[in-house]
């Protein structure tokens, strides 16, 4: 697919079916994220490839947080939490390193691992699948990082939830870029 193609026709795509994606797919996704900017060749992104059981052990960690937070929370508040990473069949989650000398600063590797997941939108995009970068509370529990083995000071910046599209998806009216534009001569 075209470049700007991709990028004019890719959206969020929430609702997935269950089916598998391939390994070798999962390779592409993963290569294209790994092609991103990056300051000082550090690619700063770590990715956390989830699939299968991997899904659920996740869930029952964003559950054990929420009863810490809310004890009160009825059982089905939990039960609601604890699927919510079965909503696509792979989620990459993408954590940032923090700097490891001077030269580096914090928010250049965030930028960097931002781009990784737009590459990574797009490449799914272009291979027919379908995804949403999503991020919710869970991006910043301390006991979700803790799973990935990030510190608890470490960004976690997003969870891109894969898979093929079920049924018709919606593709968003955005509006022009004029009023974020200032032309300088
Ligand atoms: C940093 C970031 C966090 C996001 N978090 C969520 C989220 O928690 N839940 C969600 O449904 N979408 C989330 N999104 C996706 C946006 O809502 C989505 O991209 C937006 O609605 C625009 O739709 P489009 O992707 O179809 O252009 C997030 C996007 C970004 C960049």
């Amino acid at each position: 697919m075209d470049a700007l193609l991709a990028i004019q026709t890719r959206h969020s795509v929430k609702k997935v079916k269950t089916d598998r994606v391939p390994r070798e797919t999962i390779e592409k996704l993963l290569a294209a994220g790994n092609d991103a900017p990056n300051h000082h060749k550090v690619r700063p992104w770590r990715f956390f490839v989830m699939t299968g059981e991997a899904r659920a052990r996740l869930g029952d960690v964003m559950a054990a947080s929420q009863r810490e937070r809310l004890p009160d929370l009825p059982p089905a508040g939990f039960d609601k939490t604890r699927a919510l990473p079965q909503r696509a069949p792979l989620i990459i989650a993408v954590g940032v390193d923090r700097p490891s000398d001077e030269r580096i600063s914090e928010i250049e590797n965030v930028c960097a691992a931002a781009a990784a997941c737009q590459n990574i939108l797009l490449a799914a995009h272009a291979l027919g699948l379908g995804a949403t970068w999503r991020t919710g509370e869970w991006a910043d529990d301390k006991m979700v990082k803790e799973f990935f083995g990030l510190a608890p000071d470490q960004h976690l910046i997003s969870f891109l939830y894969i898979g093929y599209a079920e049924g018709g998806t919606m593709f968003p009216q955005r509006p022009a870029v004029d009023d974020r534009v200032t032309w300088m001569e």
